[in-house]
């Protein structure tokens, strides 16, 4: 759009703009007086003007309240394009721009919000975690700008994590998510065409021996072979995954691409490239921590088991 904004552009949209109108308005003033129909002097009709014997046809000008409206409404427009934006690039006389209205409210919004999120910043992410008012903006803000692809319940989808397990890709304690929401994620797992069919028929065996009984056995340990050569590198000796590469762990019955031998396939065959975005540059820091602290509860906190197993460990 800006390229439209600039230079000859503008000039060209504005100079459109006003003749058309100024073309409006001559139409307009044009057709409004009587004109063709009936002789005036004789009070005859025009020979041409009749059709099917008696059908007469008569050029009466506009209606006068038509005409008004018309006329008025070119009015409203000249004025509209004096006051406010709207011809090429020239700003308009009352200088209005909708990006300074909303920042405006922005502003409004974040002074009134200003005593809530000062509450919080004294606190540890635990602390807010356990906070009912933060949990609720908490939920809010993930509506907002999480839900779209985790899911309104953070349940995930394919190629879009579960965020209320346990099984992380980038790791779930709280540093973690930070720099995950901060600065977006970028997974590489790269293709695996080239090492042909066989050998991902193999692999695939292998992988799913970890969530199944019945094997082949010598599929199984040449994938396993093939494994150690090609995957391990990211997934791990014992493919239990690497969080510091969010190549995630093989051996669980959880997939973010499905489980299936023709899931499995594509993602050895293809590879993947799961994107979460940034978004240090969109939720200002104390929004931050409340959604830090409300998604690390989701995996942390919310769950009886967990609560249970966590206090178990910490006997007092
Ligand atoms: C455009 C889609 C998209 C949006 C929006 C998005 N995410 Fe993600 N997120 C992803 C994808 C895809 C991944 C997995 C990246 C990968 O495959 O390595 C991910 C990964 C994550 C992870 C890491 C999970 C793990 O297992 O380690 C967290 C935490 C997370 N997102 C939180 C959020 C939060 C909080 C928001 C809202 C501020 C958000 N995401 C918004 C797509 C998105
Ligand atoms: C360069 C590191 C790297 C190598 C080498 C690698 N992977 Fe991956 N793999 C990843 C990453 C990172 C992901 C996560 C992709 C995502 O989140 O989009 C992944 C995802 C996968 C998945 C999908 C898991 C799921 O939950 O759906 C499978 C299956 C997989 N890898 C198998 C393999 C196999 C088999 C090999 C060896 C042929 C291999 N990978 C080699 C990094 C690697």
């Amino acid at each position: 759009m800006s390229d439209f904004i600039q230079s000859g552009w503008s000039v060209f949209i504005a100079a459109f703009t006003i003749i058309g109108i100024m073309v409006c308005i001559w139409l307009l003033l044009s057709q409004s007086k009587k004109s063709v129909g009936i002789d005036i002097d004789s009070n005859q009709i025009e020979n041409n003007q009749v059709w099917d014997e008696n059908l007469t046809e008569l050029n009466n000008p506009l209606p006068r309240w038509w005409m008004w409206m018309f006329l008025i409404s070119c009015l409203f427009g000249i004025g509209y394009l004096f006051l406010y934006p709207g011809l090429g690039s020239y700003p308009g006389r009352l200088n209005y721009s909708g990006q300074a209205e909303h920042q405006a409210s922005v502003d409004e919004a974040s002074v009134a919000l200003k005593p809530i999120y000062e509450r919080f910043a004294s606190m540890t992410i635990e602390q807010v975690a356990k906070d009912t008012q933060a949990k609720e903006i908490g939920q809010r803000l993930f509506l907002t700008y999480c839900a779209q692809c985790h899911g309104s319940d953070a349940g995930g989808s394919t190629g879009f994590p579960n965020l209320t397990d346990q099984d992380f890709l980038y790791g779930g304690n709280i540093q973690a998510i930070e720099t995950t929401i901060h600065k977006g994620r970028i997974a590489v797992m790269p293709s695996f065409v080239g090492i042909g069919d066989e050998k991902i028929i193999d692999l695939v065996s292998y992988l799913k021996n970890y969530s199944s009984s019945s094997r082949n056995q010598e599929q199984d340990q040449r994938g396993g072979l093939a494994f150690q050569q090609f995957c391990s590198a990211c997934h791990g000796i014992d493919a239990k995954g690497n969080q510091i590469l969010g190549a995630p762990n093989l051996t669980d019955d959880i997939w973010l691409y499905g489980g299936s031998e023709k899931s499995l396939k594509e993602s050895i065959r293809n590879g993947r490239n799961g994107m979460m975005p940034a978004h240090e540059n969109t939720i200002s820091l104390e929004k931050m921590k409340i959604l830090t602290a409300y998604v690390w509860s989701l995996s942390n906190q919310s769950k009886p088991e967990i609560l249970e197993r966590i206090q178990s460990n910490n006997p007092k």
